[in-house]
């Protein structure tokens, strides 16, 4: 999607927006999506759907920025998980509302390893513009986000297979019953993503960090965030793009395979979309299919990978996998260091380390990590890493080569005596 700036008048400095703030009584100015309507002007500011999304917070984080290894630097924490249905989504969401209502859509559907349809169910609850039907895979979404679309009161088809098959039947069906579709294959959501972009460097005083460093599954914020850097770069309000790191767990690492092992790239919008074709025919052939802790992103087949080419060329990215011990042992080290996340926004917090191991992220840089879901999205993996030994920690989650929880924070059993309580305080603390 593409803007004819000379007709919508974009501002002339970021630091315009800070007039919005004064006007925060007006729910389009409250809105951290609707608050940067010039730089997403795709309908008049009427005409925008908001629930109060974007409220989000970015803060520097001392103890995960050691964790991570910066030692000059500075870490900083995106806590999308603030969002009104606790993650990144709401930003695409209150955007594809905008524009299913435009074009007059009584039904929206999305494929959903649990956000998304969270943030569908939630906007459909609080809106009434439309019925929501969401596509789940049998087992593949924690309680946290499953018991969201069933309270918020959106039709839940759980379909025997995984996200991938989800994603595929949704896109047939929604063609066939004439439903607006709201996965991030829907260039809307991207244009609401893209303020979490513009909400990082208000909160940086509109200065760009080094870098930024987000999970990847379908894609859709790591295309979303290179359009956006892009766009502001080309209106002259950035002195520079930030450099993107994408994150996949090991367990559903097709772009790091694709673009880090295999070469693949953008190529000035030829990428070599058969190799794609071809990673995906080797990965039916092998019966290989995505399998990870961070179940959001549990992906082999992201939508959204030709855009996210474009967008690593745009911000010179680069692309890593961490595995489930890295994961969660980052997710702990979020937990104990700020607000705490669900076990895919750690991966962000995990590739960064690994990043600033290996001397591609500088230890006196400044990084923005995403942290894309909120920490109760999925309390089964938190608690299963924190209280339970490895034996039980296997029976809940399977052994997934997590060898130690590092940071465990385990609960002390006592008897309901009180001398008993008081010396098991004090030998503890
Ligand atoms: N983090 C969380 C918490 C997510 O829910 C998702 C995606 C991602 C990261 C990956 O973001 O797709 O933009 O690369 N969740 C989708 C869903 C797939 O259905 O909720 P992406």
């Amino acid at each position: 999607m593409a803007y004819d700036w000379d007709r919508v008048r974009p501002p002339r400095s970021l630091a315009e927006f800070e007039q919005k703030w004064l006007r925060r009584h007006d729910p389009a100015c409250l809105s951290g999506v609707w608050r940067f309507h010039e730089l997403l002007p795709f309908v008049p500011l009427s005409q925008v759907v908001t629930i109060g999304e974007g409220q989000t917070l970015c803060q520097e984080s001392p103890g995960v920025g050691k964790y991570t290894g910066l030692e000059g630097g500075q870490l900083y924490l995106q806590y999308e998980g603030l969002n009104p249905s606790g993650s990144f989504k709401d930003n695409g969401m209150a955007a594809a509302f905008t524009h299913a209502r435009a074009v007059g859509a009584s039904r929206a559907a999305c494929a959903s390893t649990g956000n998304t349809s969270a943030s569908l169910a939630l906007y459909c609850a609080v809106t009434k513009l439309m019925k929501g039907v969401i596509f789940i895979g049998s087992g593949k979404i924690s309680y946290g986000k499953l018991s969201q679309a069933l309270d918020y009161g959106a039709l839940t088809v759980q379909i025997a297979g995984d996200f991938d098959d989800a994603m595929a039947r949704v896109k047939d069906v929604s063609k066939e019953l004439g439903i607006y579709l709201v996965n991030s294959v829907n260039p809307f959501r991207l244009e609401g993503q893209k303020t979490i972009m513009f909400r990082v460097l208000e909160a940086l005083r509109w200065n760009p960090p080094d870098w930024i460093v987000v999970p990847g599954g379908n894609l859709g914020n790591s295309s979303a965030f290179g359009k956006a850097f892009s766009e502001l770069k080309d209106l002259g309000l950035i002195p520079f793009i930030p450099r993107l790191a994408v994150i996949n767990a090991a367990g559903a690492n097709t772009l790091f395979e694709l673009y880090q092992r295999r070469g693949l790239r953008w190529n000035g919008g030829n990428a070599d979309l058969p190799a794609v074709c071809r990673y995906y025919d080797e990965l039916d052939r092998d019966h290989r299919r995505a399998d990870t802790i961070a179940s959001a992103i549990e992906i082999n087949r992201p939508v959204n990978l030709n855009k996210c080419l474009r967008a690593l060329e745009t911000c010179d990215g680069v692309v890593r996998e961490v595995s489930e011990q890295e994961i969660l042992d980052a997710k702990a080290q979020v937990g104990a260091g700020g607000f705490g996340c669900e076990p895919a926004s750690a991966a962000s917090v995990a590739g960064a380390r690994q990043l600033i191991a290996e001397g591609v992220i500088g230890r006196n840089d400044r990084v923005v990590c995403i942290l894309t879901g909120h920490q109760l999205k999925d309390p089964t993996a938190t608690v299963a890493y924190h209280t339970t030994d490895q034996a039980q920690f296997n029976q809940i989650l399977g052994s997934r080569g997590v060898k130690r929880a590092a940071f465990a924070n385990r609960a002390i059993a006592v008897n309901n005596d009180l001398d008993e309580i008081i010396k098991a305080i004090q030998l503890y603390s």
